[in-house]
């Protein structure tokens, strides 16, 4: 079987970012018996000038059609005034691709404690897992008038007991214990989470459960982190906290993401943005999106041996100091890419020799 890999480029760093995530593919997966064909596909600010849409009819089937689908970042000040924002189509795909739970870790590996901005005594290795295609990001009434405008958060309970079943589940898998985080002393979309996730807890004796709210949790993110397994929080709560996770690895320009529905392509795309401010230097961070790539051959291609080898060829470039001003560093993304690659290529001899 050939992989089927949709590419959206995306804006700003975002091409800058996917050409490093490629190179990598392309070195982790030679002589390796994997196969892929890559499709790359406008989307967002490069949608909406190629096309005239952030997510084209023709990019959706492209990527309704593949095994997974890499996306590196979109939207900037170029579009700030279009019609239809480049964000627009990153919430259309992840709606049209059911992409419901999107996974977002927090790891300050050995290698990465020295860039940390906190002090962490105990080790931090928790998942962010956000629910991606409801709340109010996606609520109606969405209105604006003369004198007010409305979001709506909106909740089903099959929306909350799909998501909360992938924390508990992913919480098996690790250390089992799954935080809720929410603002159940106000909302009532976040009374409804509780009720629904004290349920499912119940089906899960072995995991530990409690719950914070948000602005609690934000605060423990930053005084001990350690404390996480599961952080399981909805959409709005999840994209904030995500970012603030990010820093505390040193670096939003790290963090990869997976986003998966029931069935169909997963989606793998760095949390950042399109960094406007530091695009076209060469000096975008490529982790996020390398890491990304990792995610994806584990995850998608049952690959976990190719994602292990790009991930210490990643630690070993940290551990080397060969990393881009984000981290302090002075490399450029191709210089750290390259540096990746050539550990990948080590790497990949070692395993190759036995056999031949
Ligand atoms: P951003 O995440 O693009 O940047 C925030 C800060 O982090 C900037 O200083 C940037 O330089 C830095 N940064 C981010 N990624 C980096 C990397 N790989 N290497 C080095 N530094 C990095 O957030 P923003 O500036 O608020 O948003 C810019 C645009 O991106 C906006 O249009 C926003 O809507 C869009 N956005 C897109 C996505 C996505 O495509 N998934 C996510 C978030 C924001
Ligand atoms: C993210 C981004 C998006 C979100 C924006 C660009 C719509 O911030 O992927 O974290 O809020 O989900
Ligand atoms: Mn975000």
């Amino acid at each position: 079987m050939t992989a089927q890999i949709a590419v959206l480029n995306g804006d700003y760093i975002g091409p800058e970012i996917m050409a490093a995530g490629l190179k990598v593919l392309a070195a982790v997966t030679e002589n390796e018996n994997f196969d892929y064909d890559l499709h790359p596909v406008p989307f967002g600010g490069e949608g909406i000038d190629k096309l005239g849409d952030p997510l084209p009819a023709s990019t959706l089937a492209t990527c309704k059609q593949a095994d997974a689908v890499l996306l590196s970042a979109i939207g900037g000040p170029k579009w700030d005034k279009a019609e239809r924002r480049p964000e627009t189509g990153l919430l259309e795909i992840r709606k049209a691709l059911n992409l419901f739970a999107n996974i977002r870790p927090t790891v300050i590996s050995p290698a990465m404690r020295q860039y940390s901005p906190i002090r962490n005594e105990s080790p931090v290795d928790f998942v962010i897992v956000r629910e991606l295609t409801s709340g109010i990001y996606f609520g109606t009434p969405r209105e604006t008038h003369e004198t007010y405008a409305l979001d709506t958060m909106r909740y089903t309970e099959n929306e909350i007991e799909r998501i909360v079943k992938v924390g508990f589940e992913m919480a098996m898998k690790r250390r089992k214990h799954v935080t809720l985080v929410d603002k159940a002393n106000v909302l009532d979309t976040s009374k409804f989470w509780r009720k629904i996730t004290a349920r499912i807890a119940a089906d899960y004796p072995e995991v530990t459960y409690d719950t914070s709210y948000v602005d609690a949790a934000s605060m423990k993110i930053i005084a001990n982190p350690g404390q996480f397994d599961v952080i399981l929080t909805e959409n709005l709560f999840g994209d904030i906290l995500s970012d603030e996770a990010a820093q505390i690895t040193g670096s939003l320009g790290t963090i990869p993401s997976m986003s998966k529905g029931t069935d169909g392509p997963a989606l793998y795309e760095p949390i950042h943005g399109s960094a406007p401010d530091i695009a076209g230097q060469g000096i975008a961070d490529p982790l996020s999106m390398i890491k990304s790539v990792a995610m994806m051959l584990a995850n998608s291609f049952d690959r976990q041996d190719l994602s292990d080898t790009i991930m210490t060829a990643v630690d070993q470039a940290i551990d080397d100091q060969i990393v881009t001003p984000d981290l302090g560093g002075t490399a450029t993304t191709d210089e750290v890419t390259d540096t990746i690659i050539k550990t990948i290529k080590k790497v990949g001899q070692h395993n190759y020799e036995p056999n031949h």
